[in-house]
């Protein structure tokens, strides 16, 4: 597979979202499953795996690290810190919170490390800005969890190009990890030109827009009650299926180059820039084949400019998240730009 550079790393141009198995889109995969797909990842040249804290509420970090532990030398194990379950009401039920204290980010390391069994995690990421909190503290304290070797370089999620600047001053940041495809474009505001001034690397995550863009899920009635995407504007039924529409043309332009829609989306956001690496996320062995497929697929700019027209923030129907997620995140949009 064609490789990619990540910080000090050169990675698989196509990683591997591991949250999938554990975490948002339904129950989780059995323990076996889980193990088939990171296997099965790792044979077919994959050398970027992603999980963090948050997912499974450490259950995901834990299976990566009983899987990986004896390939560990085979591949960049990137995780994140500052969003974790708490059992705030003291009633044993774990909720999401967004914690970026360095006492916190110190400690949340440490599990990390335990559950993940290495002594140091390549990539290790700020999985969001805690807002409470400068974000020179916060990366101040993963710079010190640097120079203790315990983590190899600094990550940060869904920050605006103007936060990346000024965690940049503190500390190399080494990647930034945003929700980037053709029915997101954010990043296209301001943050992958900033990636690509400061030398760092742009982890696509939702590459292939939490399964829209594979054209499997034609039907939302469908999904688990607890699958995460029942709460996404997009995804509501009649945003949906305004959105499936965009498919058809999609799908054409997927069969003109010989691909299917899932390499599509993918081969799309590897020809939108060196520095971004997606990193698409599966249950299934047979999706991860065909996602890491994608990163010999080539389009001319021809097939980019069609695709860039058909499927983009002015033809998407519905924000990518509820008030309340996109009130967490830090990232420019287009809707407070053109405010
Ligand atoms: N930093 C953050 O805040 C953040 C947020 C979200 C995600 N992430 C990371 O990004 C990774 C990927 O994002 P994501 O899982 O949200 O979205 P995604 O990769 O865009 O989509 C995943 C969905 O697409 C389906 N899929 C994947 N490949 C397919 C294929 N070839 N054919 C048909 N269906 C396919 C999967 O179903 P199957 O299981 O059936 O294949 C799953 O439902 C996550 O695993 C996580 O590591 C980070």
């Amino acid at each position: 597979m064609q490789q990619r550079n990540l910080g000090p790393f050169s990675v698989s141009a196509i990683g591997l979202g591991c949250m999938n198995l554990s975490h948002a889109y339904g129950a989780p995969v059995s323990a076996e499953q889980g193990e088939r797909v990171l296997l099965a990842a790792l044979d077919a040249g994959v050398t970027l795996f992603d999980t963090a804290t948050l997912y499974g509420f450490g259950a995901n970090e834990t299976l990566v690290g009983r899987v990986m532990k004896s390939h560990r030398s085979r591949f960049t194990l990137a995780s994140k810190c500052g969003m974790q379950g708490v059992d705030v009401a003291g009633d044993g039920k774990l909720v999401r919170v967004i914690d970026g204290r360095p006492a916190t980010l110190r400690q949340t390391c440490e599990d990390s490390l335990r559950r993940l069994q290495t002594d140091v995690i390549d990539l290790y990421y700020l999985h969001r800005w805690d807002k409470q909190v400068p974000i020179e503290d916060s990366v101040g304290a993963l710079a010190d969890l640097v120079r203790a070797g315990k983590i190899r370089s600094i990550g940060l999620s869904e920050v605006s190009a103007a936060t990346l600047r000024r965690a940049h001053a503190v500390h190399p940041i080494a990647a930034v990890q945003t929700e980037y495809s053709l029915w997101t474009r954010n990043p296209e505001i301001a943050v992958l030109d900033a990636c690509r001034d400061l030398g760092t690397a742009f982890v696509a995550f939702s590459p292939v827009a939490r399964g829209f863009l594979c054209g499997e899920l034609t039907d939302v009635s469908t999904l688990d009650a607890k699958d995460i995407r029942r709460a996404m504007p997009r995804f509501a039924p009649d945003a949906y299926a305004a959105n499936l529409q965009l498919l058809t043309g999609y799908r054409a332009i997927a069969r003109e180059v010989g691909c299917t829609p899932a390499q599509l989306a993918l081969a799309w956001l590897l020809h939108k820039g060196e520095h971004i690496i997606p990193i698409p996320g599966t249950t299934s062995v047979e999706h991860l084949l065909d996602d890491v497929g994608a990163a010999g697929v080539q389009l001319d700019a021809a097939v980019i400019a069609r695709l860039d027209a058909l499927i983009n923030e002015r033809t998407v129907v519905g924000p990518r998240y509820s008030a309340q997620s996109a009130s967490e995140v830090d990232t420019e949009t287009f809707e407070s730009r053109a405010a």
